[in-house]
């Protein structure tokens, strides 16, 4: 251990698939300006380079002090693997403390390692709810929030679920969404008329993306959607960038057997949004796309039964449907043509990150960690 090492113990920031780095970035950016010391850990659970390399690489992120190369595999088999590579490092770099992101299975196991080594935990997103405890998200957020000294919370509502479930109300900071600052300091660099020319797109198309367990890993179930959206391309276009979970299900039950189903790899962060930007309407199972919408105004509709994020309903574009209403949900938009609204969630405005710094000052300040 060298002399700085000795000094000045870091933040470590667990990160471990996409959604994690988009998060990530404003914070590590204002932590930064604030003068901490910080370290990277990438669990490797997303290892691709379309679904991370090319994330941090947009997004300016630092390299990762260090990768853990954990990969894919059951939940119990992933979790232990991330585990035991996430203590040896929280062994070695002695952490002042831990930040962890959202609420994917690298999320609870770092929560859940610091915990056990008495390293303080920050969760960033923390608070929110489907009540849903057949996703294995909602697990992930429950168990990492009772394990946390800092909830840094997105939406007003997560601070009463905090309170409901026993967070000491100290621990709970509204400081609103740091995926939408990556949104807003990147808006200029959304250009649609590239990414329609790149990928051969035309005018005016649907956006979907599809990758919850719920809706791609039963063949069947998968089949069944595959239907839905070939009833969608009947209407209008549709794009999709295919999730690597899911792809052979949707690809087996015939996705691209339609003429105006557009196929493409996962896109990096810019081309996806400025394809999102561009689309008359988006279908969608992921949590972040509810909110990225919201604040670009392009009709969301969410395939799924619940939302950790209803103030995408009350506040954005956002609109929960079953297989059945998919159709007549996409044909509905296309015809009113929608514009966005004026509203927009709370503290929803670029600046989450440096309130997130700043809550994590004072509290490293307040217990000693910064002399
Ligand atoms: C994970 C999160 C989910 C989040 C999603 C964002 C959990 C429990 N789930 O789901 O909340 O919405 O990330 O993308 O943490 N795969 C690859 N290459 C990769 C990564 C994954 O091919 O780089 C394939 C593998 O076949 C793997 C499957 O995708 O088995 C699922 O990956 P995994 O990280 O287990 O979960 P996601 O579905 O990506």
């Amino acid at each position: 251990m060298n002399r700085k090492e000795i000094l000045v113990s870091p933040i470590v920031h667990v990160l471990g698939a996409r959604p994690n780095f988009v998060k990530a970035a404003p914070v590590i950016g204002a932590l930064r300006a604030a003068g901490a010391e910080q370290a990277v850990i990438h669990t490797g659970q997303h290892y691709d380079a379309r679904m991370s390399e090319i994330f941090f690489d947009e997004l300016g992120l630092p390299e990762p002090d260090v990768n853990l190369g954990v990969g894919s595999g059951g939940h119990a088999e992933q979790t232990a693997a991330l585990m035991v590579g996430l203590e040896r490092e929280f062994t070695s770099r002695s952490p002042v403390l831990v930040i962890v992101y959202g609420d994917v299975n690298s999320t609870i196991a770092a929560a859940l390692v610091a915990a056990k080594l008495h390293i303080p935990v920050a969760h960033v997103e923390a608070g929110l709810r489907s009540f849903d405890m057949t996703m294995p998200e909602e697990v992930n957020r429950r168990l990492t929030d009772q394990l946390s000294d800092i909830c840094l919370v997105t939406s007003p509502e997560g601070i009463g679920h905090l309170a409901n479930e026993g967070v000491a109300v100290e621990r709970a900071h509204l400081v609103g969404n740091p995926m939408i600052d990556t949104l807003l300091a990147n808006l200029d660099s959304f250009d649609t008329g590239r990414v329609r020319e790149a990928h051969g797109l035309p005018d005016r198309y649907v956006l979907a993306t599809m990758h919850r367990p719920a809706n791609v890993d039963a063949p069947e179930t998968a089949a069944a959607l595959v239907r839905h959206l070939h009833g969608v391309a009947d209407l209008a276009d549709l794009v999709i960038p295919v999730h690597p979970r899911g792809r052979a299900n949707l690809l087996a039950a015939g996705l691209d057997d339609h003429d105006r189903v557009h196929v493409l790899e996962p896109l990096g962060y810019i081309d996806f949004i400025a394809a999102v930007r561009g689309a008359a309407a988006v279908v969608t199972d992921s949590g972040g796309l509810q909110e990225e919408t919201t604040i670009l105004g392009v009709p969301c509709l969410t395939v799924r039964p619940n939302t950790e994020r209803p103030i995408t309903i009350t506040h954005g574009t956002n609109r929960l449907v079953t297989f059945e209403e998919l159709v007549p949900g996409v044909r509905k938009v296309l015809e009113s043509g929608a514009q966005a609204g004026e509203r927009r969630p709370p503290l929803w405005d670029g600046h989450a990150g440096p309130r997130i710094a700043e809550v994590v000052m004072a509290f490293l300040g307040g217990n000693g960690a910064l002399g």
